[in-house]
């Protein structure tokens, strides 16, 4: 077992990381809490498969457990099933000691996790992430949320689990659409933060070959993410970083609704154009955007800048929640591995959008 141990100001995150460690979840559970009740949160891909059993295991236990299912999809972090898990909890008389667990990809942990936080001002949470993107991304830091009509992730807050408990080899079901998102913020960590990671990466052909290293592939990404989040726990500077090519892949999810293109996908898209950016300012060589491209199309992912009108892209930049001031920070690459944060006037994205987005 790979374990991580993510120091906070306040508390310390064990992250474990292991092929077949799921089936050892609910004991883990029991040594880290005795048999106070747990209360499930899943969706309803990962519910039936994952979760169900996790209740069964759980419940041989001794462990009072219930279990709480909500619709797949991002629309479940909302408001109204917020209420409906709040509800769960008061009906199971989930108490402050006792555990809220997730299970499933990043919306079923954004949206437990937020419930957990404010449940009777907070209560135990553990997350058992089921999708890449939560495995090597939203599980750790501790950002929790849930989205209103008028933008995503608006209400929430920073909450850390008691303990993340990471099973690559769940990653066998995920439809292949949502591994290779996942793939992109791979990338991303390797490009900010890792060569190595990158170049793995672009030696490897498929997902097959991916999953051969996944261990080892998670591992990386999360000792990437424990690294930034210690130095900067509410995202006040450096966590930036982990930011790279998503103020672009922000706007274009945005112009399209959330619908057209996934996270991982808008993400790809917008670290090329920023590390073509990157290039044009003189800050890389203009072999790495090409290398870039070519290792996103590799897996499938979406390189080349759909047709968006140049102003809509510019608005949703400038109103990106990170704008600060007149001012708008976007993170720029030199090689693999090395980004650092520039600060932008707006009015020069304005015309650098304009001057050159299609060049
Ligand atoms: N909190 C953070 O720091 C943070 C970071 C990144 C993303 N996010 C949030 O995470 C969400 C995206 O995460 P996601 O891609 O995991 O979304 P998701 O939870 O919707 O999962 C994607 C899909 O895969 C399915 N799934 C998950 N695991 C599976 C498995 N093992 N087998 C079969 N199907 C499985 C889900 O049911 C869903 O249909 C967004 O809401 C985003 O805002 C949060």
């Amino acid at each position: 077992m790979k374990t991580l141990r993510l120091n906070l100001k306040h508390k310390t995150v064990p992250v474990e990381i292991e092929n077949g460690l799921f089936e050892k979840a609910a004991q883990r559970i029991k040594e880290l809490f005795g048999e106070r009740k747990v209360m499930l949160v899943t969706d309803s891909n990962v519910g039936h498969v994952y979760a169900k059993k996790l209740f069964e295991q759980l419940n041989d236990l001794n462990i009072e457990t219930g279990m709480y299912t909500v619709p797949a999809g991002e629309s479940s972090k909302s408001h109204d099933q917020l209420l409906n898990l709040y509800d769960a909890f008061a009906r199971f008389r989930l108490t402050r000691t006792d555990i809220v667990t997730a299970v499933g990809g990043g919306v079923t942990g954004d949206l437990a996790g937020y419930a957990a936080s404010t449940w009777l001002r907070g209560t135990n949470l553990v997350h058992i992430p089921t999708s890449l993107i939560a495995m090597v991304d939203s599980s750790i830091g501790g950002k929790t949320a849930v989205n209103l009509p008028h933008g995503k992730n608006l209400v929430g807050s920073f909450y850390h689990p008691e303990i993340i408990l990471i099973d690559p080899l769940l990653l066998e079901t995920l439809p292949g659409r949502y591994f290779f998102d996942g793939i992109a913020e791979v990338i991303k960590y390797g490009l900010i933060s890792d060569k190595n990671l990158f170049e793995m990466l672009e030696s490897l052909e498929n997902r097959e070959n991916i999953m051969e290293h996944i261990e080892d592939i998670i591992f990386r990404c999360c000792d990437i993410k424990r690294s930034v989040v210690e130095q900067d726990e509410t995202e006040s500077g450096l966590r930036m970083i982990l930011n790279f090519g998503h103020t672009f892949g922000h706007a274009i999810e945005k112009v399209f609704g959330y619908e057209k293109y996934t996270h991982g996908e808008a993400v790809s898209i917008g670290m090329v154009y920023i590390s073509e950016l990157s290039e044009r300012l003189g800050f890389c060589s203009a072999e790495l955007p090409k290398r870039i491209r070519s290792v996103l199309s590799r897996y499938g992912l979406p390189v080349d800048f759909p047709e968006m009108d140049n102003n809509a892209v510019i608005d949703a930049v400038l109103i990106d929640k990170k704008s600060r001031t007149n001012d708008i920070n976007l993170v720029m690459i030199e090689e693999p591995g090395k980004v650092f944060i520039k600060r932008f006037p707006k009015e020069q994205i304005r015309r650098m959008v304009h001057e050159n987005r299609y060049s």
